[in-house]
């Protein structure tokens, strides 16, 4: 979990710096107060990216060179001090004093962010929701990542010699690599799916009264060998200039009965389904790592009513992670006593004292 944390010149934080909670923490504040732009810097630091997909260019402070970014972590009573600075000449890491990529970060400060674009790991495409099962196979199995960062690499070269024109000898001479890792992917995301699937149930069951299947698709046509449909498909691939079948094609089918797929057509539902997944996930990591996830909860009543976002906030509860999160009001959510509340005003900070509980609706 995170204990302190600093920024600065990163969006509309000029300076700030923060004592968390270990379990839950709040902040208030009104629109463009800085409070997403808050929760975006603490991701940054566990991912060396932001969620909202904005470039250094965007993220650094108004007439500021560099935004800096630093956390001090306690897992299990190892401390580990992080740092990110990043300028247009480049992105520097450090963990403990020596530098690393985003996997050491990630691996420092695991989380997960559900914000009001949640919506999308249901109603987007499907590379959201690969990404989503890759974040859970990269804490299942370690060596998921190493797969991944491979078969990227080949994906890549394979494709720039699609493009490049090569013959088709050099072309098909990235399969054998290619199937290969695919197999491996293939498999450790079959698994990490089977390792998530009660945790997918049951905050399915918490959050929507409902139950959820999840189906893997792999990418390519499930009777036939990934190796076969390289080579039958090459003439394709070249006109495309792309490998079309491979895990990088792969979906998770979302499986639920007829009245769920009825008011599946709301935002409202779309993002409870999207939080049930990602607090699935959460759960998963946490098992597999033993240590408590961090959660940033981006203005969590948005689009829900009163009862649903009760309900959430009740699932996020029994999670048992560290979680920071936003509104506009500070009485808009009912958080448990002893949580820290800060209020955020023109991207300053400032502790607010002792929490008000939100009455329980009657
Ligand atoms: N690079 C930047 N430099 C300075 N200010 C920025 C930068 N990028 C964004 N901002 C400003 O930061 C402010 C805070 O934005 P943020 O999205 O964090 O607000 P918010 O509190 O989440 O608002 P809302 O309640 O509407 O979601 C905005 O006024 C925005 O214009
Ligand atoms: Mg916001």
């Amino acid at each position: 979990m995170i204990r302190t944390f600093k920024a600065s010149h990163f969006r509309c934080l000029e300076n700030i710096e923060l004592a968390l909670a270990p379990d839950f923490n709040l902040i208030f504040g009104a629109n463009a107060s800085g409070k997403t732009s808050l929760l975006e810097a603490l991701a940054y630091l566990g991912r060396g990216k932001s969620f909202r997909g904005a470039s250094t260019a965007n993220l650094i402070q108004h007439g500021a060179q560099e935004f800096v970014l630093f956390g001090q972590v306690d897992n299990d009573g190892r401390h580990r001090r992080i740092g990110v600075r990043n300028s247009r000449a480049g992105l520097e890491i450090r963990v403990d004093g020596e530098g690393g990529g985003a996997a050491a970060l990630a691996e420092a400060l695991p989380l997960q962010v559900i914000d009001p674009e949640v919506h999308n790991l249901v109603a987007g495409g499907p590379e959201q929701r690969r990404r989503f099962l890759d974040w859970v196979a990269f804490h299942v199995e370690p060596e998921h990542l190493t797969a991944w960062r491979r078969f990227r690499r080949v994906l890549k070269q394979r494709n720039a010699a699609l493009r490049g024109n090569s013959r088709p000898a050099a072309i098909n001479s990235w399969n054998a690599e290619f199937v290969e890792l695919s197999m491996a992917l293939d498999a450790s995301r079959r698994r990490s799916l089977e390792v998530a699937k009660g945790s997918l149930e049951g905050y399915g069951q918490g959050l929507l009264g409902t139950d959820l299947g999840f189906d893997y698709q792999q990418g390519w046509k499930k009777e036939l060998a990934l190796e076969a449909l390289l080579t039958e498909g090459l003439e394709r691939d070249l006109q495309l200039g792309a490998t079309q079948y491979g895990p990088h094609r792969a979906d998770l089918k979302i499986r639920y009965d007829e009245r769920q797929a009825r008011k599946l057509v709301s935002r409202g539902q779309q993002k409870l389904l999207a939080s049930a997944m990602i607090l699935a996930a959460a759960e998963t990591a946490q098992t597999a790592l033993e240590r408590p996830l961090l959660l940033l909860l981006d203005d969590p009543a948005a689009e829900l009513d009163a009862d649903s976002l009760d309900r959430l906030m009740e699932a996020v509860a029994m999670l048992g992670c560290q979680v920071v999160a936003t509104s506009l009001e500070r009485a808009a959510l009912s958080i448990p006593e002893g949580a820290a509340v800060f209020h955020v005003e023109h991207g300053v900070l400032s502790p607010a004292g002792e929490p008000v509980k939100r009455p329980k609706t009657l």
